[in-house]
């Protein structure tokens, strides 16, 4: 049947995998030539198709190509998510797109939901007849060329083994696994073959402490965790494992622990719940039957920071999540015209313990049957041309890091860049913070040699994929702004009331409508869910970002506005860094604020009371910073730790937070209006303090 009135709409690369994979039948009548459509030029195919039976069909370039799937949602969202949808294999194609509705009475966020399909089938299973023996996982180890390259037939192999594994560990439909890795194709492999068999995967960052596991273990529930015996970074090594254990020493449901070797070092395992991931895998069958998933089966649960002190489970689903890191990666990674996707080699350096990593290391990539990096090492090791010495060693077309990163090996001289051949690299990309003039130029200039786009894509946890980005060919680029919304993104500002903001402006980010790789619910808390994201400005999602819009509608995230900070693009909740010190016995009360900082973005500035009678000194300054560290991760160590005879606070006992941001940042003249405290006084102590610190 047909489906909407439109014509289809789509590249030369995706018109000849269309025909490849067969989902194009016959073209029936190429009209051939250039045709100028209300949407831009290109050419026009009648073709008779599996999808969508005998079908109009426009191959348009991309510019144009992204200008008629604006107008084709705007004339019809339905069809057009339906045709998008089939960028995907599906065991039952769905009939529905967007079920979805930000308002109390009916709120839900729902897409595709009658399809069904399986995530490890679409980056896998479907890629074999045309891309078997064409590499995967390029993975590129923490010394620099220790690595191996996996083609999807092996990858393939691998995960269903594992699957295999899982399976006769009790794991089925809907369990939790948490995985707590190095960056190894071990990591993609586990994600993978939980997809395969319906297991909610959860990765933790291997640079959280025992508690921070043990939290989200015991949050989802998990009954299995996989790890490896330690991780290696910058030449040291990380004791997984032995985190592992300390975590479970906590009770927990964890009955199975799975241990790959990494190092090859030294740890116990314990008889009856651990196993080697080598002998679980030895004598399994390396065929595993898919499990077919609804679209709005949970595919993962990826745990990120609030305003409060506990982390949320942010849960996506199947369908629409594939989906949405399938078409981004393509418009924003995909293959220039008459090329192959595999003809780049794409490295994300994020680390799959964050939703990047995910999304564009594994998923999105795979999925369009592309060539991935997986890279378990730092970029200052073993010295500061690492990234480039790399890039240039496997030949890396497209490469996309966080600005933190940028700006540190910026400190370090352009000649650990210039000394490297970066001629194969022909696209850039950042993500996680703004990214500031300076940095952008030198990216720009030096390492993209002045001719290379640069992508800055805005987006979050909850948002799956990028929302706001330029298309490479398409979108004119601005330094610092991470342009427009993609297709069938609807951003909003609004002021403090929630009233929508016309023209060029600055305000609060919101989207006023659902996409498909939205998170659909906070894993066992609904109800925080909807408190957290759609009741501030009710009827939209409130992404807790500030940003401004210029006169060409771009947008420039000017941060978070909320009680989230942003540190080295690893995000944190204030309340969890002060939940963190006010473990200590000598501790009163501890106020954590964000500052800015040259390299890091943000740093870390606590303000910290002690009890009464209690003196403050350099070794426990010392202590709270350990004790920082063993409860979260290394990354949240503060920066600053100020001892505070007393924190300015109103009346009604509220810490005013402004007020210390302002003093964190150095800036005390502009600490505004001081009267309603309680004890106006304070505020010149701390500054008075801050000054002489
Ligand atoms: C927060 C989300 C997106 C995956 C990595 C971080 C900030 C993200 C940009 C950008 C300016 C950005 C926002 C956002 N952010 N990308 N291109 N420009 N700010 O995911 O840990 O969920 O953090 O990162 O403040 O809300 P996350």
């Amino acid at each position: 049947g047909t489906i909407g009135t439109t014509p289809v709409y789509i590249g030369a690369a995706q018109f000849a995998a269309w025909k490849h994979t067969q989902l194009i039948l016959d073209v029936v009548e190429g009209r051939g030539g250039m045709f100028s459509l209300d949407n831009g030029t290109g050419r026009r195919f009648l073709v008779r198709s599996r999808a969508y039976g005998e079908r109009e069909i426009a191959m348009l370039h991309k510019a144009d190509r992204l200008r008629a799937m604006q107008a084709s949602i705007e004339s019809d969202a339905d069809s057009f998510w339906l045709v998008e949808a089939h960028r995907l294999d599906w065991s039952t194609f769905p009939t529905k797109a967007d079920e979805s509705s930000f308002d109390h009475a009916d709120f839900g966020i729902r897409w595709f939901a009658d399809g069904e399909l399986n995530v490890s089938v679409n980056c896998l299973d479907r890629h074999l007849d045309t891309r078997g023996d064409q590499p995967a996982i390029v993975f590129e180890g923490d010394e620099p060329g220790e690595g191996r390259t996996l083609t999807y037939r092996e990858l393939h192999g691998h995960v269903c083994r594992f699957a295999n594994v899982l399976k006769a560990n009790g794991i089925g439909k809907g369990d939790r696994v948490i995985l707590y890795m190095p960056m190894v194709p071990e990591a993609a492999i586990a994600m993978l073959a939980c997809a395969r068999i319906g297991a909610v995967h959860s990765v933790v960052f291997g640079g959280f402490s025992p508690d921070s596991l043990a939290d989200r273990i015991a949050d989802c529930g998990a009954t299995l965790v996989v790890t490896a015996d330690e991780g290696t970074r910058g030449g040291k090594r990380i004791a997984l494992k032995a985190n592992v254990d300390s975590a479970l020493e906590r009770a927990s449901d964890v009955d199975t622990v799975i241990v790959m070797q990494r190092t090859g070092g030294d740890v116990a395992m314990r008889e009856g719940r651990d196993i080697w991931w080598e002998d679980a895998c030895a004598d399994v069958s390396d065929e595993c039957p898919p499990e077919a998933m609804n679209a709005e089966d949970p595919l993962f649960i990826l745990y990120t920071s609030g305003s409060t002190g506990k982390p949320k489970g942010v849960l996506h689903t199947t369908g629409g999540y594939l989906l949405w890191s399938t078409l981004t990666y393509d418009l924003l990674f995909g293959p220039e015209e008459g090329k192959d996707v595999a003809d780049d080699l794409f490295w994300c350096t994020a680390d799959v313990g964050w939703i990047t990593g995910h999304t564009y290391v594994v998923y999105g990539p795979l999925s369009n049957g592309a060539r991935t990096v997986m890279f378990d090492g730092v970029p200052s090791y073993p010295d500061p041309g690492r990234l480039w010495e790399t890039s240039q060693r496997l030949g890396v077309t497209i490469f996309y890091t966080a600005p933190t990163a940028i700006r540190a090996l910026m400190r370090q001289g352009d000649r650990w860049v210039t000394r490297h051949d970066l001629s194969s690299i022909r696209l850039l990309g950042t993500v996680g913070e703004p990214i500031n003039h300076e940095a952008w130029e030198w990216y720009h200039d030096i390492v993209g040699r002045g001719e290379c786009p640069i992508v800055d894509t805005w987006w979050q946890t909850e948002t799956g994929g990028a929302l706001i980005a330029p298309v490479p060919g398409a979108t004119e680029t601005k330094p610092g702004s991470a342009t427009l919304p993609l297709p069938g993104v609807q951003p909003e500002l609004v002021d403090g009331e929630g009233h929508v903001l016309a023209r060029a402006t600055q305000g609060n980010l919101v989207l006023t409508r659902s996409w498909p790789g939205q998170m659909r619910t906070i894993f066992a808390d609904h109800d925080r869910f909807f408190q957290t994201y759609f009741s501030t400005f009710p009827g939209t999602y409130f992404t807790g970002d500030g940003a401004r819009r210029d006169e060409d509608g771009y947008y420039w995230i000017t941060g978070r506005v909320d009680d989230v900070i942003n540190v080295s693009g690893h995000r944190m909740g204030t309340a969890e860094v002060e939940n963190a010190l006010d473990e200590h016995v000598l501790v009163a009360e501890a106020a954590v604020v964000g500052m800015p900082h040259d390299i890091k973005g943000q740093g870390i500035h606590a303000f910290v009371t002690l009890k009464a009678g209690e003196e403050p000194s350099d070794a426990l300054r010392q202590e709270l910073r350990d004790l920082v560290r063993s409860e979260i991760g290394p990354f949240a160590t503060p920066d600053v730790i100020q001892f505070a005879p007393d924190l300015p606070k109103t009346r009604s006992g509220k810490i005013m937070r402004r007020v210390l941001r302002k003093i964190a940042e150095g800036k005390p003249d502009e600490v505004g209006d001081t009267s309603t405290l309680a004890d106006p006084a304070v505020v010149d102590v701390l500054v008075a303090h801050r000054m002489a610190s």
